[in-house]
């Protein structure tokens, strides 16, 4: 039976004995085993059902452990490393041959990042190796911000869940790379692009219709509820489409409804217009809205700026056939 806890001490002993423990962090809980152990990396692909081509990111508790995980750090990525981390900022670097290449999915790069939450990094300063950690949840279905959400996915399959309260920024860490001199943003998620080129200047996102992708979770459908979900916007001619079902609302802005032939669940992902705010709700809320047997979900699309941007793009991905 899963153990929902906040004792570091029996995390930590479970990880030795190269078990997984749902970790949390400032972004999403993530699914964690030492990244040297070959039994944990091989479960944790296992437990989440990921294709073994998509790679890993390398949790990290200071600078000081950098060395030990990748070749060599960019100027750029000193840069960047310097204003966000601990937070939600994911560098792509040219991998150490320490790194087994199974967390790299056999790349010469590995993703690393510095999680901003007081219990994960006194775990990480507490244990003799990194952690490696994708979200905690089954491969392409919604991303879990609070312990629950991992003990609905995971109950029968894992000894623990470190209990971290919900997470605060409430979607990935952003995933920025270097190609030839060039900054690739390779996923859009907690730190806006306007935030990173305020540091470093005009990074370029990766082309999503890319067939090489080099982050694969830029290309297929993914984040997704299990309810039909379609991305609207005018919510009012959409909710007029479908009369007589009962539909799941996720909003940004005020809604008057015009038709009264539907039933509607409404969750308003901010209640004061702030992106932010809407970023640390949006994957509780289409937990929420999944769990209520609904016929159909309508998101509204959000402006296409800042943490705007990278909602947009968890929605998108949530409504590919
Ligand atoms: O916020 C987060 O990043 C969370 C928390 C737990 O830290 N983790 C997370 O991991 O979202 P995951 O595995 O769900 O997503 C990792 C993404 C994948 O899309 C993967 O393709 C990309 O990182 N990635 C990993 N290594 C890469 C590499 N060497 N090059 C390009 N993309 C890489
Ligand atoms: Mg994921």
């Amino acid at each position: 039976m899963i153990q929902i806890s906040t004792d570091l001490f029996k995390a930590k002993k479970i990880l030795e004995k190269e078990c997984l423990v749902a970790i949390p962090t400032e972004t999403v809980y993530g699914l964690a085993g030492n990244i040297y152990s070959d039994k944990a990396i091989k479960n944790i692909f296992k437990t989440k059902n990921r294709p073994y081509h998509n790679p890993l990111i390398v949790h990290i508790h200071s600078l000081e452990i950098l060395p030990k995980i990748v070749k060599e750090v960019p100027e750029k990525a000193k840069k960047l490393a310097e204003v966000f981390w601990p937070g939600s900022l994911t560098l792509v670097l040219k991998k150490s041959d320490s790194v087994p290449s199974i967390i790299s999915a056999g790349k010469e790069t590995v993703a690393v990042r510095i999680p901003n939450h007081p219990l994960t990094l006194e775990l990480l300063k507490n244990l003799d190796f990194p952690l490696a950690a994708p979200s905690a949840n089954p491969f392409g279905s919604i991303s879990p911000t609070t312990s629950e959400h991992v003990v609905h996915y995971f109950k029968d399959q894992l000894e623990m869940v470190l209990e971290g309260g919900a997470c605060s920024n409430g979607i990935e860490s952003t995933i920025i790379g270097f190609e030839n001199d060039e900054v690739i943003l390779y996923r859009l998620g907690s730190i806006s692009k306007e935030e990173i080129e305020s540091v470093i200047g005009p990074i370029k996102i990766i082309n999503k219709n890319d067939s090489s992708p080099n982050a694969p979770g830029m290309l297929s459908k993914h984040y997704a509820p299990k309810t039909k979900i379609i991305l609207s916007d005018n919510i009012n001619e959409d909710v007029n489409k479908y009369t007589g079902k009962k539909i799941g609302l996720l909003l940004f802005n005020e809604f008057t409804p015009l038709a009264v032939n539907n039933k509607l669940i409404i969750e308003k992902l901010s209640t004061i217009g702030d992106l932010k705010e809407a970023s640390a709700n949006l994957y509780a809320a289409m937990h929420r809205l999944d769990n209520k047997s609904l016929d159909l979900i309508i998101a509204e699309k959000f402006p296409d700026l800042e943490l705007g941007k990278s909602i947009n793009d968890r929605l998108e991905r949530a409504t590919k056939e």
